[in-house]
């Protein structure tokens, strides 16, 4: 089993989300201990952004591209490789500003690539990104469960399921700025979800 870890928070040190995506991805090791182990830090490594070189290398037929279109190109197809190589996968996911953060943006981004993580057929669009779970570990400073302020939620489950993975779990540690024992409460209802999101 390959687990691909994404930690998102732009936070090295003391990050809620990268520890229940350590944690989630603890709790899986343990009942597969051989499972191997990748993880992408979007913080200490950034992945560009989507600007109009890469959109200008990522529509050139790559033997007609440029060595720095070549290159560009080459960062995002890590990262396809990355996820494609994945049986399992744990997203590390703050809310900053009733979105995801810019460079888990980025990231998403890069792997929805038409032809390879998803095609359009005559019956409309198919993700080739199958057979995959996903855990999503979310963390917020308010509480945004099932309301329409949490634009997360939907945004993420269409467009991994736009990608193929439709099997998604999100764990919640939400109310982390309502004080000390709210933070310790989203923590430890988090660690709970945990346990149900691994043994389902
Ligand atoms: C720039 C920024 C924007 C934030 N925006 C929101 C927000 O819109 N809603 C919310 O509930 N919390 C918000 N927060 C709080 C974070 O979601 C919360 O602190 C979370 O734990 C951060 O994740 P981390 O611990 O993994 O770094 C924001 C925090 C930062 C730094």
């Amino acid at each position: 089993m390959n687990i691909l870890q994404i930690n998102s928070s732009a936070r090295r040190e003391g990050s809620h989300s990268t520890g229940l995506a350590d944690r989630l991805v603890r709790r899986l090791r343990d009942t597969e201990p051989s499972a191997a182990l990748t993880v992408r830090d979007l913080t200490t490594t950034p992945h560009p952004h989507l600007d109009e070189a890469t959109l200008g290398a990522l529509f050139t037929p790559a033997d007609k591209r440029s060595p720095e279109q070549s290159a560009r190109v080459a960062l995002d197809d890590a990262l396809i490789a990355e996820i494609a190589a994945a049986d399992v996968v744990v997203l590390g996911v703050p809310m900053y500003n009733f979105g995801v953060p810019a460079q888990l943006k980025h990231w998403i981004d890069a792997i929805s690539r038409a032809g390879v993580t998803f095609r359009y057929t005559e019956k409309g669009p198919e993700g080739l990104l199958k057979g995959k779970k996903v855990y999503v570990a979310l963390t917020r400073g308010g509480r945004y469960r099932n309301t329409p302020a949490d634009s997360q939620v939907p945004y993420l489950s269409t467009v991994l399921g736009f990608l193929g993975m439709t099997d998604v779990r999100f764990v919640y540690a939400e109310g982390l700025a309502m004080g000390a024992d709210a933070e310790r409460a989203a923590l430890e209802s988090a660690y709970g979800e945990i346990e149900e999101a691994v043994a389902a």
